[in-house]
């Protein structure tokens, strides 16, 4: 079945290997995702092999004039190029196919010959020259693709309307991310001192970007998903591209978020879901970073109204689990012992054994007993939660998660007087004896029974009051998770948002129960934060806290790009966030992101798949001897100082 013409007879024809019947590899690649040939079997297909693995092999033609048209290609079939080797210039006859996996519908098809026959090796020790990503071909900014074109672009919603191969759209890989990539589809390219932008994923594979242009570059070296500086759609980060398992079997390095490496040369491919380059060899670390989290700056203020709000993730934290102890210290030694501490996951007393146990006093009182022996007996927290009914909200088998507080009895307590809720009960807004703005069940889920919370963790609300008696309430979240969504790199347009319906409901239930207290009392200090599974650029899922709720972030002027608390892919992101009510917003405050885990050294290292994140807010109306907020040496009393936004 192969046919390796003998070198010598190749040689003589090296003169004239084009015949007028050879179809170039640009035109087998064509300008749009599928190739013009599909299916058909093209005889005197040229081009030099530039790299082989256990499944065949890349060829690469002359370059095309239009940039649109990559002129190389996979060629498939474990035996077919037995004899030929890197470097061979070759011709050979192939049928030309679109793999997809069956069992990966969603993914973009790899333009391959596969059924090789006919070899010829003109040629050897022929050399192609890579295409230097960031100089002779740049990743553009903007969207994945040209269907992306909803007002959050790739985020938009709804999505999954457009199947981009079926379209059969022309690339444009001046504009969009996979049209550029797919315009390099079986290329050999260069990545010129390529920086990791988060851990090797489950497979090995690390995403990098090259030294060219990028958008929402964090301090770290990560790449943050964030506004645009105009009205238009988030950047989608096209520059970041996956680097797979080097074809000579060597090792990539074991990467973290900002580790840089030496320049990476291999080939474009596409593969579960996503354009890959496989490099010819393993790069070398040339620089990482060895500065490790940064504790808080952020401390419980002297004020009985400055307080501080942590909020952490703590990844199915149940009595037994070994990182207990390590999400104490980091309460402790990162956040500096906030006044109250948001938690999400916190597993029953039993973790993840599905016997039926609800209660997480177990869980919740080794924290504290964890947390009181780290900080020397300092910090003494009670805690707070309202227990699921069994198996009924979703997450880890067993383990019923739920939201947690956790407060410093020294600084704040709950509003007395109402019963804590329990797992069916709806707590809402009411007006106390005292004519004050009281919950129903304090603490108490908002709207339990509502469809929105289906297999999914409930809101915890509670009332509290400083140690003089001014109230202010709060609201601890933890959205449904995106499972189920589409790559970004795949078929879908744009891509699926797994679950953002479901998100886009308990906004809107968190945002009515947020507006029944400030109907009340406009002037509610209102903190709503947790683990919300969504970006903020996502903003039709947000929208209904539009006008109600700001993001501390904006509050305390965090640049746009060091707003993260979790990596995902090529993205650094903030899905954890503290939103508060004009009242808090009015009075300003500092926010802190505490990268203990989307910093550490390996995944492996990490504590939680999230960050923690630490606020400084003010939550009276007046301070405890009756001043209003503020400086108020030259401004008199005239003026409100609560209409400026004070950073700290
Ligand atoms: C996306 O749409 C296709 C039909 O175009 C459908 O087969 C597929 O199930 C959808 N995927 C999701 C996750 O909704
Ligand atoms: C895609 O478009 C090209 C030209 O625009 C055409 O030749 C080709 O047949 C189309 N392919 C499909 C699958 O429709
Ligand atoms: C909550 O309490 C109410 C009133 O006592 C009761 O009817 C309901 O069954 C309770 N729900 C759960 C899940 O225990
Ligand atoms: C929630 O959804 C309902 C029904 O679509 C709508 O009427 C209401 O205005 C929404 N509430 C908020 C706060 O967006």
């Amino acid at each position: 079945m192969l046919a390796i013409g003998l070198l010598s007879l190749a040689f003589s024809f090296a003169g004239a290997p084009i015949s007028t019947q050879a179809i170039s590899v640009a035109e087998i690649q064509g300008d749009s995702f599928r190739s013009p040939y599909e299916g058909q079997t093209l005889n005197d297909v040229y081009g030099i092999l530039t790299a082989k693995d256990k499944y065949g092999g890349w060829i690469s033609d002359v370059p095309s004039s239009d940039p649109r048209k990559s002129n190389g290609l996979r060629i498939y079939g474990p035996r077919a190029l037995r004899g030929v080797d890197v470097g061979d210039d070759i011709s050979l006859t192939g049928h030309v196919a679109e793999y997809r996996a069956a069992s990966s519908p969603n993914d973009l098809s790899l333009t391959e010959l596969n059924d090789i026959r006919d070899i010829i090796v003109f040629s050897r020790g022929n050399h192609v020259k890579p295409v230097l990503l960031g100089e002779d071909r740049t990743p553009p900014y903007g969207q994945p693709s040209a269907y992306d074109d909803g007002p959050d672009g790739w985020l938009s919603i709804p999505n999954n309307v457009t199947r981009l191969e079926a379209e059969n759209a022309t690339l444009r890989p001046d504009l969009y991310g996979l049209d550029f990539w797919e315009s390099l589809e079986g290329q050999l390219v260069t990545v010129p001192s390529p920086v990791a932008a988060n851990f090797p994923d489950r497979f090995g594979a690390v995403w990098v970007y090259g030294a060219w242009p990028v958008s929402g570059l964090n301090s770290r070296g990560g790449l943050t998903v964030h506004f645009p500086e105009s009205d238009g759609a988030p950047d989608a980060h096209n520059g970041a591209i996956l680097i797979g398992h080097p074809l000579d079997g060597t090792k990539l390095p074991r990467a973290y978020m900002g580790m840089e490496m030496s320049d990476i040369t291999g080939v474009v491919t596409y593969q579960f879901g996503n354009y890959y380059i496989l490099p010819l060899t393993a790069p070398d670390v040339v620089w990482a970073p060895e500065e490790w989290a940064r504790r808080s700056t952020l401390h419980s203020g002297t004020s009985p109204c400055e307080l501080t709000i942590g909020d952490y993730n703590v990844e199915n934290m149940g009595p037994r689990s070994w990182h207990l102890r390590t999400i104490a210290d980091h309460i402790v030694s990162y956040l500096n012992a906030p006044d109250i501490v948001f938690l999400q996951e916190i597993q029953d007393d039993s973790g993840t054994k599905d016997d039926g146990t609800v209660s997480a006093d177990k869980t919740l009182s080794r924290l504290t007993a964890a947390i009181a022996r780290v900080s020397l007996y300092e910090a003494r927290y009670e805690y707070a939660y309202v227990a699921p009914e069994n198996d009924m909200d979703g997450g880890q088998p067993g383990g019923n998660i739920r939201v947690a507080y956790l407060w410093r009895p020294e600084k704040v307590s709950l509003v007395p007087d109402s019963p804590t809720g329990n797992a069916t009960q709806a707590t809402e807004a009411i007006l106390d004896e005292q004519g004050k703005l009281a919950l129903s069940y304090n603490p108490g889920r908002i709207d339990p029974t509502n469809a929105a919370w289906e297999e999914a963790r409930k809101p915890v609300a509670a009332a509290w009051q400083t140690s003089t008696g001014e109230r202010f309430y709060t609201v601890n979240v933890h959205y449904s998770s995106k499972h189920d969504s589409s790559s970004v790199q795949g078929d879908a347009r744009p891509p699926v948002n797994g679950k953002s319906e479901q998100r886009a409901a308990q906004v809107n239930v968190t945002a009515t129960f947020v507006s029944s207290l400030l109907t009340i009392d406009p002037d509610a200090h209102v903190i709503v934060g947790g683990d919300m599974n969504e970006f903020l650029q996502t903003r039709s899922v947000f929208a209904p806290f539009a006008g109600l709720l700001t993001d501390m972030n904006a509050i305390a002027g965090v640049p746009p790009a060091e707003r993260y608390t979790y990596v995902y892919e090529q993205h650094a992101q903030e899905i954890d966030h503290i939103l508060v009510s004009e009242a808090v917003k009015a009075k300003g405050g500092s926010v802190e992101h505490i990268h203990v885990n989307t910093w550490a050294a390996s995944k492996g290292a990490q504590t939680s798949d999230h960050d923690p994140t630490v606020a400084k807010v003010r939550v009276c109306a007046v301070e405890g001897d009756g001043s209003p907020y503020g400086d108020q040496s030259d401004s008199g009393a005239a003026q409100a100082p609560w209409n400026q936004i004070i950073v700290l």
